[in-house]
């Protein structure tokens, strides 16, 4: 199945991060256009040098997810300089180093509002300028990137637990709401995603990587590509059936027990 997105625009937030890049990649591979948002200009611009160097449309605009006035003008800048804002994918994410996690009793309260305010927040903000002018041109498809950590909890996570677990279900709420205006909102939840940065790190700790391992029936983590693939299915016409999925790309990890007792 090919995939075409000729003549749609995707905005995509933390889209030079691991994941947001694999997505942003596949959206020019499938002939979208695609607008990255994120923080650091420096980053963001060698990676809409990277995306037009693939023959692509690309544009990157600065810009922080937990920054309610600032969405609402880089959206009024998006749609200026592209015309229209098709697909949206809340991508940006955070959440706490290992060695700063811990029960809810020990958890640093900025950690708390930080991870609240981008993870969960985050979404809000930036949907909702954006489903404004989805409303008003009665298209959209929308990409909620959630986690199994917000269908499954893990202990010492809560923050993101909780963020996650809001994502899921404002995924839901905005695709009732959504529905009347030929808006589809969809959410995805990823399992354990490897990328450049992590790769050696996690198997240095070869006894850390067994555990967290014999989790995933697939028996390995996932990359950013098999997430990215999926973001652009759910933004093309082989899913215009698909809205409140919440599609877990975890390796099996969420099914159950991968190993006995
Ligand atoms: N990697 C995994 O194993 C995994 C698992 C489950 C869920 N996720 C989710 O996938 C998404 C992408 O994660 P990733 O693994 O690519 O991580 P990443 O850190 O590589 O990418 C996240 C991006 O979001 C950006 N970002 C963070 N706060 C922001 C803000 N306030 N405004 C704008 N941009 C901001 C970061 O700068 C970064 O570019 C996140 O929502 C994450 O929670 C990842």
């Amino acid at each position: 199945m090919k995939i075409d997105l000729t003549g749609r625009t995707a905005l995509v937030t933390g889209g030079y991060g691991a994941i947001g890049a694999a997505m942003c990649r596949k959206f020019i591979g499938a002939g979208a256009g695609v607008i990255i948002v994120g923080r650091n200009s420096q980053k963001g611009a060698e990676f809409e040098d990277e995306l037009k160097s693939m023959g692509g449309k690309a544009m990157f605009i600065q810009g922080d997810v937990t920054d309610k006035k600032g969405m609402e003008d880089l959206c009024a800048e998006a749609i200026d300089k592209f015309g229209k804002i098709d697909i949206l994918v809340n991508n940006a994410g955070i959440n706490v180093s290992a060695e700063r996690r811990g029960p809810i009793h020990e958890f640093d309260d900025e950690d708390w509002q930080n991870i609240i305010n981008t993870d969960l927040n985050g979404v809000y903000y930036c949907s909702k300028p954006v489903i404004r002018h989805m409303v008003s041109q009665k298209y959209g498809r929308v990409i909620n990137v959630s986690s199994i950590v917000g269908l499954v909890p893990l202990r010492n996570q809560c923050a993101f637990t909780a963020a996650k677990a809001g994502v899921v279900n404002l995924t839901r709420a905005m695709a009732i709401e959504l529905a009347p205006y030929g808006i589809l909102v969809n959410g995805i939840c990823p399992g354990s995603i490897m990328f450049e940065g992590t790769r050696n790190l996690f198997y240095k700790d070869r006894e850390k990587a067994d555990r967290m391992l014999s989790h995933i029936p697939l028996g390995r983590p996932g990359e950013p590509e098999e997430i990215a693939g999926a973001t652009v299915f759910l933004s093309s016409d082989e899913a215009t059936y698909m809205t409140g999925n919440i599609m877990t790309i975890d390796g099996g990890w969420t099914c159950g027990f991968a190993r006995d007792f």
